[in-house]
């Protein structure tokens, strides 16, 4: 009675379907390439998928088997285990409930994006007279950016009130596999533009010497496991979540094993969409969060011109945007669920339209100052939090406000909960429950091959990493 109250997936397919469309998303599509441009290619690279095998399957696992056992989301499972765990599910939940608030915000400029070449497939200026100065243009045109964030919030609201098999199954599983599709498409475009293979130098050829000091490896790493918990959606509740709706018979190490592997799959694959276009028209591959927007731009209109780049650029930022919906359906997806949970705690009848409803106007609410701080470049409607408190790069504590609202709800999210929250599971789960994950693998009929390697993880590997990070972000709270 209460399973049919809450849902429950349809099939594995389903499953895995809406767990890999949670995974991909913008982090990959945006965060990865420009993150890698950023910090140097290929160091970032080998960091990144050392990460993903040491921390993010394991956790991914141990998120999992979590929620199947206690059958609760993110909040009611730690209370399951024990009351005074229960404040790990909140700080989980913090997550993205903020990350939802930039992502949603990132997600209307894709979709303007999007209309912006479609229009222009019927020979209408889609981009304000700017062509390719277009993003600097939006940023500071508060009635798109706020008109365009809304948009975003009610696509993906009306996605979660359908409920779990109606809504996110049903649409994750028509459009991943031909979100890949289009993937490879644009990929073998750009491979045949002249000057494409200096991008696959920078992902591939090996170089270390961005480590010749110690404190780029630290920033590496900091920004490498940022990325792999926002790419892999782990470290916020949302594989406890799905994974409570998952059946018993159900297998869980395939199911994360896979979800990272697609994953990663896709940050490559985007990497090799973005960076060798970026070798190729001449665009910085390391200019931050504006590389999907700004260069790709630039490919499409000034690279390669006419229809081909409108339908290009149409293609494009359409693939982007259902990477962006499928993530941004499961973050709401989290929030919701820990509420319904509380209500049928209570007895109450489950209000989950509502729910989504009052969530989606609060993370409407806390995206404005995302929206209109032009990324923090100064002159804008909204003041970043460096400018409200009047610092300069070279004030003391700077880099803890950073330099716009998304990084500082990033830095908040990625930098601190989320190793934080990684740091206390991965020490119940590897000292005070040794035996859950184990167990509740087991329960399916399937024997837990690798059980020594996850304990060790969950032990050793996890928390030393993530006292690593948290030191990193810490001292830069003091440079
Ligand atoms: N993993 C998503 C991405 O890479 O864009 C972001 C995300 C989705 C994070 C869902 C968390 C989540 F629950």
């Amino acid at each position: 009675m209460e399973t049919s109250k809450r849902g429950q997936w349809g099939s594995s397919f389903g499953f895995l379907m809406a767990s890999i469309g949670s995974a991909i998303g913008l982090g990959n599509l945006w965060g990865f390439p420009y993150k890698m441009g950023k910090t140097g290619g290929f160091a970032f690279l080998v960091i990144y998928l050392i990460l993903v095998a040491l921390v993010g399957i394991v956790l991914m696992l141990g998120e999992f088997a979590l929620g199947r056992k206690t059958g609760k989301g993110a909040g009611g499972a730690y209370t399951a285990l024990a009351k005074k765990y229960s404040f790990i599910g909140y700080m989980a939940v913090i997550s993205p409930f903020l990350i939802l608030a930039f992502y949603a915000v990132l997600g209307g400029m894709v979709l303007r994006y999007c209309l912006g070449f479609l229009v222009q497939l019927f020979g209408v200026d889609g981009f304000a007279g700017q062509g390719s100065g277009f993003f600097s243009w939006l940023l500071y045109s508060e009635q798109s950016m706020l008109l365009f964030l809304l948009l975003f919030l009610v696509c993906t609201m009306v996605i979660v009130m359908g409920g779990i098999k109606g809504g996110i199954e049903k649409f994750s599983k028509a459009v991943m596999p031909a979100l890949g599709v289009i993937l490879v498409v644009i990929i073998v475009f750009v491979a045949l533009q002249p000057g494409a293979i200096e991008g696959y130098k920078f992902m591939f050829q090996p170089d270390f010497s961005l480590f010749a000091d110690g404190a780029s490896f630290f920033e590496v790493l900091k920004t490498a496991s940022g990325q792999m918990f926002f790419s892999l959606s782990v470290a916020m509740g949302i594989n406890i979540t799905f994974g409570s709706y998952l059946s018993k018979e159900k297998k869980l190490q395939r199911n994360a094993v896979m979800v990272p592997l697609f994953d990663t799959l896709f940050a490559l694959l985007a990497g090799m969409m973005i960076l060798p276009a970026c070798a190729a028209f001449g665009v910085d591959y390391a200019q931050g969060p504006g590389l999907l927007f700004a260069s790709m731009q630039k490919v499409f209109l000034d690279g390669m011109g006419g229809t081909a780049g409108n339908l290009m650029g149409f293609l494009f930022y359409f693939l982007v945007f259902i990477a962006a919906i499928t993530s941004s359906i499961a973050l709401l997806e989290v929030l919701t669920a820990a509420v319904v949970d509380r209500q049928l705690d209570k007895g109450k009848e489950p209000k989950r339209k509502k729910t989504a409803l009052v969530f989606a106007v609060l993370i409407f609410a806390i995206g404005i100052p995302v929206a209109l701080d032009a990324l923090g470049r100064g002159g804008a409607a909204i003041q970043a939090p460096y400018e409200l408190l009047g610092l300069t790069p070279d004030s003391p504590g700077y880099a803890m406000w950073n330099d716009c609202w998304l990084d500082f709800y990033d830095m908040i999210t990625e930098g601190i909960l989320m190793p934080l929250g990684a740091l206390l599971m991965s020490l119940l789960l590897g000292w005070v429950f040794p035996n859950l994950v184990k167990d509740e693998c087991e329960v399916s009929g399937h024997r837990f091959k690798g059980a020594a390697y996850f304990k060790f993880c969950f032990r050793f590997v996890i928390p030393v990493v993530m006292l690593l990070v948290l030191a990193t972000q810490i001292q830069s709270f003091f440079l």
